[in-house]
């Protein structure tokens, strides 16, 4: 924290969806945020869900954007609805003028959405950034600034990711007040398995693809190797873009212990970053850089991605930092589909020789 993050005062937060995310996540990191912000105002569309959270911490309620976004006591705005809400929630902060947006991953749902955003956000010049935590993670940053020439020679780029049910760590944190039904799919459907890779793509996977976009550049031929759905919840996909492999795994049952690990590695050099699980206030990632035989490592620091997200918002809230540039947002989002869209394909496809 810098000292003008104090000295300009505590900004108000207006939240939108107030479901496991915003009761397990960002409530205990606002809480350890006392000095920048204050949570005025929580908007849910289920008005007893708005009111038992806003309980909580001593805000207003309601089950009306509109509403929230019109209080004045409301500086920035976080939206923490379902996916499909996101676009046209993000458009009306920017239009309301308000100082920052902070909006949950993925902040679109097509390539069309997220330029409409864009515009919006350049027009009213209210600055936006995804919730795609592990880029703010201070263990990550500081790998950054030590990984060399390491984006231009990595040959292998590796997520893998194992973690026990959303709701276990859930639990761990607060005591969750709503949480949907769970049905039992039928994995012999094709459309089911396209579904299922898809959404763990745009749901898991989406936290470190803007971390393999930066090994990853050129992503204009993407092909798929292999693309598997994993039962109840994961994927294990290997795709090549250029010269790079990428392998992106995860799984999500009862195991323990929680993993979840992103590797980079080229002849000469390789780095590996251990991330706390989501949900975990725990600290931030550690990193590991391997060199000609020596290593350094970097972290863990006091704080992990989650709070990195809010201090970067209040920054640029107070315009103490640069906004971040939409077009690679854009860009992380049009990868993210792209590598969805392909493996559901690829999953999915008759065997070679099938059919008639
Ligand atoms: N960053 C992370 O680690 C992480 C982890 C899990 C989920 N997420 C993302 O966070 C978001 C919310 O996830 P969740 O698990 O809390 O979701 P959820 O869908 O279970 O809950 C969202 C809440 O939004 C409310 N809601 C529904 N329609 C609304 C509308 N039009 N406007 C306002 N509120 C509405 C629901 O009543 C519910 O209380 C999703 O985008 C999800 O992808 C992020």
């Amino acid at each position: 924290m810098t000292g003008n993050d104090t000295a300009a005062g505590i900004l108000g937060v207006g939240i939108i969806g107030a479901g496991p995310v915003t009761q397990a996540i960002h409530l205990p990191a606002l809480a350890r945020l006392g000095d920048l912000f204050a949570v005025r105002h929580i908007m849910d569309a289920d008005l007893a869900v708005a009111e038992s959270v806003a309980s909580r911490v001593g805000a207003t309620h309601g089950s009306n954007v509109a509403a929230l976004l019109a209080d004045p006591e409301v500086d920035v705005v976080a939206i923490c609805s379902p996916h499909q809400f996101h676009a046209e929630q993000v458009i009306a902060a920017c239009r309301a003028g308000k100082k920052a947006v902070l909006c949950e991953k993925p902040f679109a749902m097509d390539a069309a959405e997220a330029e409409q955003i864009s515009a919006v956000s350049k027009e009213t010049g209210v600055p936006i950034i995804v919730g795609a935590m592990h880029t703010f993670d201070p263990g990550w940053l500081a790998a950054e600034a030590n990984w060399g020439e390491l984006p231009e020679t990595a040959h292998t780029i590796r997520s893998s990711i194992v973690l026990p049910p959303n709701a276990r760590f859930e639990d761990f944190a607060t005591e969750v007040i709503t949480r949907p039904a769970t049905d039992s799919p039928d994995y012999t459907d094709p459309e089911v398995i396209r579904n299922a890779l898809q959404g763990g793509i745009m749901g898991l996977a989406i936290h470190d693809l803007p971390l393999v976009r930066r090994f990853v550049p050129d992503f204009q031929d993407l092909e798929i190797l292999q693309a598997h759905h994993v039962r109840p919840f994961g994927y294990v996909v290997s795709l090549r873009a250029g010269n790079r492999t990428v392998e992106l795994r995860a799984v999500m049952s009862s195991t323990w212990k929680p993993e979840w690990t992103f590797e980079a590695i080229s002849d000469e050099a390789d780095l590996r970053v251990d991330f706390t699980p989501s949900y975990v206030q725990a600290g931030s990632a550690v990193a590991r850089i391997t060199r000609g035989g020596a290593s350094s490592s970097h972290g863990p620091f006091g704080h992990n991605g989650y709070e990195g997200e809010w201090r970067e918002l209040a920054r640029l809230a107070r315009g103490t930092a640069e906004p971040l540039s939409t077009e690679n947002l854009i860009n992380d989002l049009v990868f993210a589909l792209a590598i969805a869209e392909a493996s559901a394909a690829a999953a999915t496809a008759e065997p070679a020789g099938a059919g008639a």
